[in-house]
């Protein structure tokens, strides 16, 4: 059931609602907790700003992966692995996550977070742009999922990318995917963003799922 309101964007969440289904659904409790809260907790621990993905849409990747049966993915921006910790939870041990990252420091980080969380046998943290990393990547292709989650003015670029190393059936998710409520707006980084958001419709059967900043959901055709 949904009612005008919620058409319209209202949420009944609250912080409160959140933290106990966060709590619930998506903890860090677990054998790859301690790598989980060390990775969420980066902007404390580290500096970092606190942009990863969270507790909840976290957990939804690591679902998506499994309901894919995913075995070889990519993710663009690692930061302190949150995300790539998730992602991996859903591979299985002769799986593969390529995760690129721009800094070295939050590559670094990460790599400590996958250990961890003893993940870091099924997951390479490659440094740099990812643009970069992108042509020898594509001798490990066909992927079975790939996850934007960096450099918003090129998710054009890593779409179209993924819509070719995709296998048919293989999943893109996009996060920002309401580009922080600005994805309608006249600046490059938005029309990048509603480009990918165009040119997946086509490739994909694709869906944007209501998340916070909005979760770009697309199945390969
Ligand atoms: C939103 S954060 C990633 C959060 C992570 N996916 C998570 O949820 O735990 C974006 C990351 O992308 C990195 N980044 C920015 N531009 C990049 C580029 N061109 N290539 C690779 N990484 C980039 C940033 O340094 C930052 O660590």
């Amino acid at each position: 059931m949904a009612d005008l309101d919620s058409r319209q964007g209202h949420r009944y969440d609250s912080p409160e609602i959140l933290a106990y289904l966060n709590d619930l659904h998506a903890s860090h409790d677990g054998p790859q907790g301690a790598g989980l809260a060390t990775a969420f907790a980066a902007h404390g621990l580290h500096g970092f700003p606190a942009i990863q993905v969270g507790m909840s849409e976290g957990k939804l990747l690591t679902l998506l992966l499994r309901l894919a049966g995913a075995k070889k993915v990519v993710e663009f921006g690692t930061l302190a692995g949150y995300s790539a910790i998730r992602l991996a939870q859903a591979l299985p041990s002769d799986g593969r996550l390529w995760t690129l990252e721009l800094e070295e420091k939050h590559a670094e980080v990460a790599r400590k977070n996958l250990l961890a969380a003893g993940l870091s046998d099924r997951v390479e943290v490659l440094v740099g742009p990812a643009l970069e990393a992108l042509p020898a990547l594509e001798s490990e292709a066909p992927f079975d999922a790939v996850f934007l989650d960096a450099d918003k003015g090129r998710y054009d670029l890593y779409a179209r990318w993924a819509a070719l190393n995709l296998r048919q059936g293989g999943l893109l998710l996009v996060d920002n995917a309401y580009f922080f409520g600005e994805l309608l707006d006249q600046v490059p980084d938005a029309l990048a963003v509603r480009r990918c958001h165009e040119e997946a419709a086509q490739a994909f059967d694709t869906v944007c799922i209501p998340t916070p900043d909005g979760l770009l959901l697309g199945i390969k055709k």
